[in-house]
Protein backbone atom coordinates (compact mmCIF):
# COMPACT_ATOMS: atom_id res chain seq x y z
CA UNK A 1 0.00 0.00 0.00
CA UNK A 2 1.19 3.64 -0.87
CA UNK A 3 1.74 5.85 1.98
CA UNK A 4 -0.49 8.82 1.61
CA UNK A 5 2.90 11.17 2.54
CA UNK A 6 4.93 9.92 -0.29
CA UNK A 7 2.90 10.84 -3.28
CA UNK A 8 4.22 14.34 -4.16
CA UNK A 9 2.40 17.57 -4.85
CA UNK A 10 0.90 17.77 -8.40
CA UNK A 11 3.63 19.76 -10.77
CA UNK A 12 2.14 22.39 -12.67
CA UNK A 13 1.71 20.65 -15.87
CA UNK A 14 -0.12 17.42 -13.46
CA UNK A 15 -2.34 19.98 -11.87
CA UNK A 16 -3.11 22.13 -15.23
CA UNK A 17 -4.28 18.54 -16.88
CA UNK A 18 -6.65 17.65 -13.93
CA UNK A 19 -8.08 21.19 -13.31
CA UNK A 20 -9.20 20.74 -17.31
CA UNK A 21 -10.49 17.38 -16.68
CA UNK A 22 -12.99 18.45 -13.67
CA UNK A 23 -13.99 21.31 -14.92
CA UNK A 24 -15.04 19.52 -18.15
CA UNK A 25 -16.56 16.88 -16.40
CA UNK A 26 -18.29 18.98 -13.72
CA UNK A 27 -17.87 22.89 -14.42
CA UNK A 28 -15.83 23.12 -11.25
CA UNK A 29 -13.53 25.55 -11.46
CA UNK A 30 -10.24 24.96 -9.31
CA UNK A 31 -7.77 28.41 -9.81
CA UNK A 32 -4.27 27.77 -10.33
CA UNK A 33 -3.88 28.29 -6.03
CA UNK A 34 -5.65 25.30 -5.37
CA UNK A 35 -2.90 22.75 -6.38
CA UNK A 36 -2.40 21.93 -2.23
CA UNK A 37 -5.57 21.14 -2.36
CA UNK A 38 -6.14 19.13 -5.28
CA UNK A 39 -3.09 17.37 -4.77
CA UNK A 40 -4.18 16.33 -1.29
CA UNK A 41 -7.69 15.13 -2.74
CA UNK A 42 -6.12 13.52 -5.40
CA UNK A 43 -3.99 11.68 -2.84
CA UNK A 44 -6.85 9.71 -1.70
CA UNK A 45 -7.98 8.35 -4.68
CA UNK A 46 -4.22 7.14 -5.56
CA UNK A 47 -3.88 5.61 -2.27
CA UNK A 48 -7.22 3.25 -2.98
CA UNK A 49 -5.65 2.68 -6.22
CA UNK A 50 -2.28 1.69 -4.96
CA UNK A 51 -0.81 4.17 -7.74
CA UNK A 52 2.14 6.33 -6.83
CA UNK A 53 1.93 9.22 -9.39
CA UNK A 54 0.01 11.46 -11.00
CA UNK A 55 0.74 11.33 -13.89
CA UNK A 56 -0.16 7.21 -13.46
CA UNK A 57 -3.54 8.05 -12.26
CA UNK A 58 -4.10 10.61 -15.15
CA UNK A 59 -3.08 7.69 -17.82
CA UNK A 60 -5.32 5.57 -15.77
CA UNK A 61 -8.72 6.89 -16.09
CA UNK A 62 -7.74 8.21 -20.01
CA UNK A 63 -7.42 4.43 -20.39
CA UNK A 64 -10.03 2.75 -17.89
CA UNK A 65 -12.28 0.88 -19.64
CA UNK A 66 -15.20 2.43 -17.87
CA UNK A 67 -14.16 5.97 -17.74
CA UNK A 68 -16.91 7.44 -16.71
CA UNK A 69 -16.66 5.15 -13.55
CA UNK A 70 -13.66 6.79 -12.28
CA UNK A 71 -14.52 10.48 -13.37
CA UNK A 72 -17.46 9.93 -11.30
CA UNK A 73 -14.49 8.33 -8.32
CA UNK A 74 -12.40 11.23 -9.25
CA UNK A 75 -15.23 13.93 -9.07
CA UNK A 76 -16.27 12.32 -5.29
CA UNK A 77 -12.55 13.12 -3.72
CA UNK A 78 -12.77 16.69 -5.64
CA UNK A 79 -15.41 18.15 -4.89
CA UNK A 80 -16.17 20.27 -1.32
CA UNK A 81 -19.46 18.67 0.68
CA UNK A 82 -19.40 20.90 3.87
CA UNK A 83 -22.90 20.98 4.97
CA UNK A 84 -25.20 20.74 8.14
CA UNK A 85 -28.69 20.87 9.76
CA UNK A 86 -30.08 23.98 9.52
CA UNK A 87 -27.55 26.03 7.39
CA UNK A 88 -28.05 29.32 7.68
CA UNK A 89 -31.14 28.96 9.63
CA UNK A 90 -33.38 32.57 8.66
CA UNK A 91 -34.04 30.60 5.03
CA UNK A 92 -35.53 27.73 6.83
CA UNK A 93 -37.39 30.21 8.66
CA UNK A 94 -38.69 32.02 5.06
CA UNK A 95 -39.68 28.35 3.76
CA UNK A 96 -41.86 27.32 6.78
CA UNK A 97 -43.37 31.04 7.18
CA UNK A 98 -43.86 32.34 3.78
CA UNK A 99 -42.93 29.82 0.60
CA UNK A 100 -44.90 26.89 2.22
CA UNK A 101 -47.75 28.75 2.66
CA UNK A 102 -48.05 30.10 0.20
CA UNK A 103 -47.33 27.28 -2.15
CA UNK A 104 -50.10 25.91 -0.18
CA UNK A 105 -52.59 28.03 -0.66
CA UNK A 106 -52.10 28.38 -4.74
CA UNK A 107 -51.63 24.63 -5.81
CA UNK A 108 -54.72 23.21 -6.38
CA UNK A 109 -52.80 20.00 -7.47
CA UNK A 110 -52.06 19.41 -4.31
CA UNK A 111 -48.61 18.12 -4.86
CA UNK A 112 -45.64 19.66 -3.40
CA UNK A 113 -41.93 18.69 -5.29
CA UNK A 114 -38.93 20.27 -3.59
CA UNK A 115 -35.11 20.02 -5.13
CA UNK A 116 -32.04 19.86 -3.14
CA UNK A 117 -29.05 20.24 -5.94
CA UNK A 118 -26.05 19.60 -4.75
CA UNK A 119 -27.56 18.23 -1.63
CA UNK A 120 -23.81 16.53 -0.21
CA UNK A 121 -24.52 14.40 2.60
CA UNK A 122 -28.01 15.09 2.87
CA UNK A 123 -28.83 18.29 5.88
CA UNK A 124 -30.47 20.33 3.66
CA UNK A 125 -33.15 17.51 2.42
CA UNK A 126 -33.88 16.33 5.93
CA UNK A 127 -33.94 20.37 7.06
CA UNK A 128 -36.52 20.61 4.33
CA UNK A 129 -38.20 17.76 5.27
CA UNK A 130 -38.68 18.16 9.02
CA UNK A 131 -39.59 22.34 7.88
CA UNK A 132 -42.55 20.66 5.49
CA UNK A 133 -43.41 18.40 8.97
CA UNK A 134 -43.65 20.96 11.43
CA UNK A 135 -46.03 22.71 8.96
CA UNK A 136 -47.76 19.83 8.08
CA UNK A 137 -51.16 20.63 8.60
CA UNK A 138 -50.99 22.71 5.54
CA UNK A 139 -50.22 20.02 3.51
CA UNK A 140 -53.07 17.08 4.40
CA UNK A 141 -53.61 14.47 1.67
CA UNK A 142 -51.01 16.24 -0.68
CA UNK A 143 -48.25 14.71 -2.57
CA UNK A 144 -44.98 15.46 -1.42
CA UNK A 145 -41.63 14.55 -2.91
CA UNK A 146 -37.87 16.11 -2.13
CA UNK A 147 -35.35 15.13 -4.82
CA UNK A 148 -31.65 15.19 -3.36
CA UNK A 149 -29.30 15.02 -5.95
CA UNK A 150 -25.44 15.06 -6.22
CA UNK A 151 -22.37 14.12 -8.34
CA UNK A 152 -20.45 12.70 -5.85
CA UNK A 153 -21.48 8.98 -4.69
CA UNK A 154 -20.18 8.78 -1.57
CA UNK A 155 -21.96 11.59 0.20
CA UNK A 156 -25.07 10.09 -1.61
CA UNK A 157 -24.56 6.78 0.47
CA UNK A 158 -23.87 8.89 3.54
CA UNK A 159 -27.57 10.34 3.04
CA UNK A 160 -29.53 7.87 2.48
CA UNK A 161 -28.37 6.26 5.93
CA UNK A 162 -29.87 9.52 7.76
CA UNK A 163 -26.75 9.08 10.45
CA UNK A 164 -25.54 12.04 11.81
CA UNK A 165 -23.44 13.41 14.92
CA UNK A 166 -20.87 16.19 15.94
CA UNK A 167 -20.95 19.85 13.94
CA UNK A 168 -23.46 18.39 11.61
CA UNK A 169 -26.45 18.37 14.22
CA UNK A 170 -24.96 21.39 15.80
CA UNK A 171 -27.38 23.92 15.11
CA UNK A 172 -30.51 21.87 15.25
CA UNK A 173 -32.73 23.21 17.91
CA UNK A 174 -33.15 20.62 21.27
CA UNK A 175 -37.02 20.50 20.75
CA UNK A 176 -36.34 19.26 16.84
CA UNK A 177 -33.12 17.10 17.64
CA UNK A 178 -36.06 15.22 20.09
CA UNK A 179 -39.05 15.40 17.06
CA UNK A 180 -37.84 14.14 14.40
CA UNK A 181 -33.68 12.30 15.55
CA UNK A 182 -33.49 8.88 17.34
CA UNK A 183 -30.07 8.90 19.70
CA UNK A 184 -28.29 5.56 19.12
CA UNK A 185 -28.30 3.71 22.35
CA UNK A 186 -24.41 2.31 21.67
CA UNK A 187 -22.99 5.43 20.08
CA UNK A 188 -25.33 8.02 22.04
CA UNK A 189 -23.19 10.40 19.80
CA UNK A 190 -24.91 9.57 16.85
CA UNK A 191 -28.61 10.95 15.92
CA UNK A 192 -30.69 8.84 13.19
CA UNK A 193 -33.28 10.85 11.65
CA UNK A 194 -36.34 9.40 12.01
CA UNK A 195 -38.26 7.13 9.33
CA UNK A 196 -40.61 9.37 8.44
CA UNK A 197 -38.16 12.38 7.60
CA UNK A 198 -35.65 9.74 5.64
CA UNK A 199 -38.75 8.77 3.72
CA UNK A 200 -39.80 11.89 2.69
CA UNK A 201 -36.37 12.96 0.73
CA UNK A 202 -35.01 10.56 -2.18
CA UNK A 203 -31.15 10.54 -3.30
CA UNK A 204 -29.90 10.45 -6.77
CA UNK A 205 -26.51 10.78 -8.84
CA UNK A 206 -27.37 14.15 -10.88
CA UNK A 207 -24.22 16.12 -12.86
CA UNK A 208 -25.73 19.53 -13.20
CA UNK A 209 -23.72 19.67 -16.50
CA UNK A 210 -24.56 16.17 -17.78
CA UNK A 211 -27.97 15.50 -16.69
CA UNK A 212 -31.23 16.43 -17.76
CA UNK A 213 -33.05 18.49 -14.33
CA UNK A 214 -36.18 17.47 -13.06
CA UNK A 215 -39.03 19.17 -14.32
CA UNK A 216 -42.30 21.28 -12.38
CA UNK A 217 -40.42 22.02 -9.13
CA UNK A 218 -41.90 24.35 -6.66
CA UNK A 219 -38.63 25.05 -4.64
CA UNK A 220 -35.01 24.33 -5.50
CA UNK A 221 -32.49 24.73 -2.98
CA UNK A 222 -29.04 25.05 -4.72
CA UNK A 223 -27.06 26.61 -2.44
CA UNK A 224 -22.84 27.09 -1.91
CA UNK A 225 -23.00 24.93 -5.16
CA UNK A 226 -22.47 27.67 -7.80
CA UNK A 227 -19.03 28.97 -6.21
CA UNK A 228 -17.80 26.68 -7.76
CA UNK A 229 -18.18 27.32 -11.30
CA UNK A 230 -17.07 30.02 -13.36
CA UNK A 231 -19.71 32.86 -14.65
CA UNK A 232 -20.46 30.56 -18.11
CA UNK A 233 -21.45 27.61 -15.76
CA UNK A 234 -23.24 29.89 -13.28
CA UNK A 235 -25.49 30.81 -16.17
CA UNK A 236 -26.17 27.45 -17.66
CA UNK A 237 -26.96 26.61 -14.10
CA UNK A 238 -29.41 29.60 -13.03
CA UNK A 239 -31.18 29.01 -17.12
CA UNK A 240 -31.69 25.63 -16.10
CA UNK A 241 -33.41 26.22 -12.85
CA UNK A 242 -35.88 28.74 -14.55
CA UNK A 243 -37.04 26.19 -16.63
CA UNK A 244 -37.28 23.12 -14.20
CA UNK A 245 -39.33 25.60 -12.08
CA UNK A 246 -42.64 26.04 -11.95
CA UNK A 247 -44.39 29.75 -12.37
CA UNK A 248 -44.81 29.99 -8.66
CA UNK A 249 -41.48 28.71 -7.69
CA UNK A 250 -39.02 29.83 -5.43
CA UNK A 251 -35.38 29.48 -5.51
CA UNK A 252 -32.85 29.31 -2.68
CA UNK A 253 -29.04 30.11 -3.38
CA UNK A 254 -26.40 30.14 -0.50
CA UNK A 255 -25.91 33.44 1.03
CA UNK A 256 -22.34 34.17 -0.18
CA UNK A 257 -23.87 33.94 -4.03
CA UNK A 258 -25.74 36.21 -5.97
CA UNK A 259 -27.87 36.28 -9.60
CA UNK A 260 -26.89 39.56 -10.66
CA UNK A 261 -25.15 40.18 -13.96
CA UNK A 262 -26.08 36.20 -14.15
CA UNK A 263 -29.84 35.65 -14.70
CA UNK A 264 -32.54 37.90 -15.70
CA UNK A 265 -35.31 35.32 -15.26
CA UNK A 266 -35.29 36.13 -11.65
CA UNK A 267 -36.59 38.49 -9.22
CA UNK A 268 -34.64 38.86 -5.57
CA UNK A 269 -37.01 38.96 -3.13
CA UNK A 270 -35.80 39.65 0.20
CA UNK A 271 -37.35 36.90 3.03
CA UNK A 272 -36.22 37.37 6.15
CA UNK A 273 -32.94 39.15 4.68
CA UNK A 274 -32.53 35.61 3.25
CA UNK A 275 -31.72 35.43 -0.44
CA UNK A 276 -34.74 34.13 -2.51
CA UNK A 277 -35.51 34.29 -5.82
CA UNK A 278 -38.80 33.97 -7.45
CA UNK A 279 -39.36 33.76 -11.61
CA UNK A 280 -39.95 37.38 -12.72
CA UNK A 281 -43.02 36.65 -14.57
CA UNK A 282 -44.97 35.42 -10.89
CA UNK A 283 -45.64 38.48 -10.26
CA UNK A 284 -44.76 37.16 -6.62
CA UNK A 285 -44.51 39.90 -3.71
CA UNK A 286 -44.04 40.21 -0.12
C1 LIG B 1 -20.58 22.74 -0.25
S1 LIG B 1 -21.71 21.47 -0.73
C2 LIG B 1 -23.26 22.27 -0.44
C3 LIG B 1 -24.22 21.42 0.35
C4 LIG B 1 -25.54 22.09 0.69
N1 LIG B 1 -26.24 22.50 -0.47
C5 LIG B 1 -25.34 23.23 1.64
O1 LIG B 1 -25.42 24.38 1.24
O2 LIG B 1 -25.08 22.99 2.82
C6 LIG B 1 -21.59 21.51 -2.52
C7 LIG B 1 -22.07 20.22 -3.17
O3 LIG B 1 -22.23 20.44 -4.58
C8 LIG B 1 -21.87 19.24 -5.25
N2 LIG B 1 -21.53 19.53 -6.66
C9 LIG B 1 -20.46 20.20 -7.14
N3 LIG B 1 -20.47 20.22 -8.49
C10 LIG B 1 -21.57 19.55 -8.87
C11 LIG B 1 -22.13 19.22 -10.15
N4 LIG B 1 -21.55 19.58 -11.30
N5 LIG B 1 -23.29 18.51 -10.16
C12 LIG B 1 -23.88 18.14 -9.00
N6 LIG B 1 -23.40 18.42 -7.77
C13 LIG B 1 -22.25 19.11 -7.71
C14 LIG B 1 -20.69 18.73 -4.44
O4 LIG B 1 -20.46 17.36 -4.63
C15 LIG B 1 -21.09 19.08 -3.01
O5 LIG B 1 -21.65 18.00 -2.32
Amino acid sequence: MIEFGNIKRLNEDEFKKFAKLVYEESGIFLKDSKITLLSNRLRKRLQALDIDSFREYYDYIQNFPDKAKEIEQLLDVVSTNETYFFRNERQFEALEKYCLPDLASKKTDKTLKIWSAGCSTGEEPYTIAICILECQHLFAGWDIEIIATDIAPSVLDFARKGEYSGRRIEKVPPGILQKYFTRDAEYPEVYTVKDRVRKMARFYYLNLFKNPYPKNMDIIFCRNVMIYFDREHQKRLVAGFHNSLSKHGYLFIGHSETLHSISEDFMYVKLLDSPVYVPRESGNEF
